[in-house]
């Protein structure tokens, strides 16, 4: 398993498990969430312009997001493999990363979906919200992630079923359960 992309709601559980599996696979775990975050605390350029974003719980502009995801995907220290979490997030964005795999000539091995209904989802955000204070977890704008996931995300369930890459995970199970689970599913080592 050298190059898998996590797909799932907010609050699935996508950088937790991306984190782990980064680990055990030693390859890189590439948030675009993350990245952006740490962009918004610098107040770097695109920190500036992807801020609004995030708070109201939209989708960056593909503009701000392509060009990053191509540099973070040539550096030299993906060559091997990587975890995508975060990316792509609609269907212009999964073709864009289609033909960047053909020009690279690095095949996507598999999509994992990580399946957690609504309710769990608001309740998993709301807490972390209260607990770590991030600006885009509280009820109203949860619910507003939630709608553009399944306006603009959930489509690629289906365009990655479609190319024979999809494996779906049930991700409302205890953390060491769906690590084990997806341990299982992608043959790779739990430990
Ligand atoms: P992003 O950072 O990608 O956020 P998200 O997908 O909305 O949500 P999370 O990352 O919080 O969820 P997760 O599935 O990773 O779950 P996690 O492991 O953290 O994106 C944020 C924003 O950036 C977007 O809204 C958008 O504005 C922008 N953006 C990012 N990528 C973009 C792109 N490609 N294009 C355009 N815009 C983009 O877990 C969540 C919580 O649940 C944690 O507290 C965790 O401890 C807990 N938890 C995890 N697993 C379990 C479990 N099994 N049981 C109980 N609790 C669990």
């Amino acid at each position: 398993m050298a190059r898998l992309i996590f797909l799932g709601s907010p609050g699935a559980g996508k950088g937790t498990q991306a984190k782990r599996l980064s680990q055990t696979c030693q390859v890189p775990h590439i948030s675009t969430g993350d990245i952006f975050r740490t962009a918004v605390a610098m107040q770097t350029e695109l920190g500036k312009k992807a801020q609004f974003y995030l708070d109201s719980g939209e989708l960056v502009p593909d503009e701000l997001v392509l060009s990053l995801v191509e540099e973070r995907l040539t550096a030299a220290d993906v060559a091997s493999g990587w975890i995508l979490d975060g990316f792509p997030r609609n269907v212009d964005q999964a073709t864009f990363l289609d033909d960047l795999q053909q020009r690279l000539d690095q095949p996507i091995d598999c999509v994992v979906n990580l399946e957690v209904p609504d309710e769990v989802i608001i309740s998993r955000l709301v807490q972390r919200g209260l607990q770590e204070g991030r600006s885009d977890d509280t009820e109203e704008t949860i619910r507003r992630r939630l709608d553009v996931y399944q306006a603009q995300t959930e489509p690629l369930i289906d365009f990655y079923r479609c190319r024979q890459k999809l494996v779906s995970v049930d991700g409302n199970q205890p953390v060491d359960e769906v690590t084990a689970e997806l341990a299982k599913v992608l043959e790779v080592g739990d430990d």
